[in-house]
C-alpha cells in the first residue's frame, strides 16, 4: 500500500534558531490536536538545522529531509554535503531534482540519477521532483518533458530502489505563485507518471510509489488535491513555514 505523504520544503528560509522554533511549533500542534490519518510527515529544513531538528523530533514520527546532496561520499567537492553526512546527522530523506535546483544550478536528469543512486546508497529515501515549465505546458511538450525526467532520471534504479522513491509533481509554473494546477490537471498527470513507472517497474512498484503534488497547495485547496485518485500528498513550500498552515495541510487527509 502506498502511503499518504505532506513534506514540507523549507527552501532556504530560517536559521537554525528560527528552525527549531517551527519545528517546536509544528511538533506541538501535532501533539494537540493530530487525528490519526495515516499520512507521514516529513521537514526539510536547511542543512545547518537537521542535526538539531532530528533531535528535537525523536518520538513524534516526523521525519527529517535535506533539500540536496552530492553524488559523492566524500572528497574534495568543497562547499558541498554527502548523502552519507546528511544520514549521520538524522536524515531520513532527501529532495532531489528539486525545479530550483535544475533552474539555478543547471542540475539535469543525468546528474540527478547519480544524485539519486548515492542517496539510495546511503540509505536515504528520495523525493524526486518533475514537472514542466509554463512555456513547456503551453507549447503542449510537457508530456515529453516529463516522460524524459522520469526515464531518464530513475535511469539504473530497480525494484528495490523504487521501494524508497517518491515522486513529486511539481509544475514550475505553480511553485510560489499562488496559481496552483487544477485537481484535474494535477491527477492527469499524476497517472501519466504512474503510467511510466508501470511499463517500467510493473504494476506492483507503480500501485506502491507515492506521487505528491507541490505547488501552491495551501489548507484551502490540499483537501480537493488529496482527494484524486493518484495524488497521494503534497510537497508543500510557502505553507510549510507556519505551523498551522502545514498541519491544516496535514489534516486535510483526516
Ligand atoms: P510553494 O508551495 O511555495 O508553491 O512551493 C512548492 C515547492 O516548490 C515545494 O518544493
Amino acid at each position: 500500500m502506498r502511503k499518504n505523504i505532506v513534506a514540507g520544503n523549507w527552501k532556504m528560509h530560517k536559521t537554525l534558531t528560527e528552525s527549531q522554533a517551527l519545528t517546536t511549533e509544528i511538533r506541538g500542534v501535532i501533539r494537540d490536536e493530530f487525528r490519526s490519518n495515516n499520512a507521514e510527515i516529513i521537514i526539510c529544513p536547511t542543512n545547518l538545522a537537521i542535526a538539531s531538528i532530528s533531535k528535537l523530533v525523536e518520538g513524534s514520527g516526523i521525519k527529517v529531509g535535506a533539500q540536496n546532496c552530492h553524488f559523492e561520499t566524500q572528497g574534495a567537492f568543497t562547499g558541498e554535503v554527502s548523502a552519507t553526512m546528511l544520514v549521520a546527522a538524522g536524515a531520513t530523506h532527501v529532495i532531489i531534482g528539486h525545479s530550483e535546483r535544475r533552474q539555478y544550478f543547471n542540475e539535469n536528469n543525468e546528474l540527478l540519477s547519480k544524485k539519486k543512486k548515492a542517496s539510495l546508497a546511503a540509505g536515504l529515501t528520495v523525493l524526486y521532483c518533475v514537472g514542466e515549465t509554463l512555456q513547456e505546458r503551453e507549447s503542449d511538450t510537457h508530456w515529453g518533458i516529463i516522460e524524459a525526467q522520469i526515464t531518464e532520471g530513475l535511469a539504473g534504479l530497480n525494484s528495490s530502489d523504487m521501494e524508497r522513491m517518491i515522486i513529486a509533481y511539481e509544475p514550475v509554473w505553480a511553485i510560489g505563485t499562488g496559481k496552483t494546477a487544477s485537481a484535474d490537471q494535477a491527477q492527469e498527470v499524476h497517472a501519466f507518471i504512474r503510467n511510466l513507472l508501470d511499463t517500467r517497474f510493473g504494476a506492483a512498484i507503480a500501485e506502491n510509489v507515492s506521487i505528491l503534488y507541490g505547488g501552491s497547495v495551501k489548507p484551502d485547496n490540499a483537501k480537493e488535491l488529496f482527494a484524486m485518485k493518484d495524488i497521494d500528498g503534497g510537497l508543500i513550500g510557502g505553507a510549510s513555514l507556519k505551523a498551522r498552515d502545514f498541519f491544516d495541510i496535514v489534516q486535510a487527509f483526516a
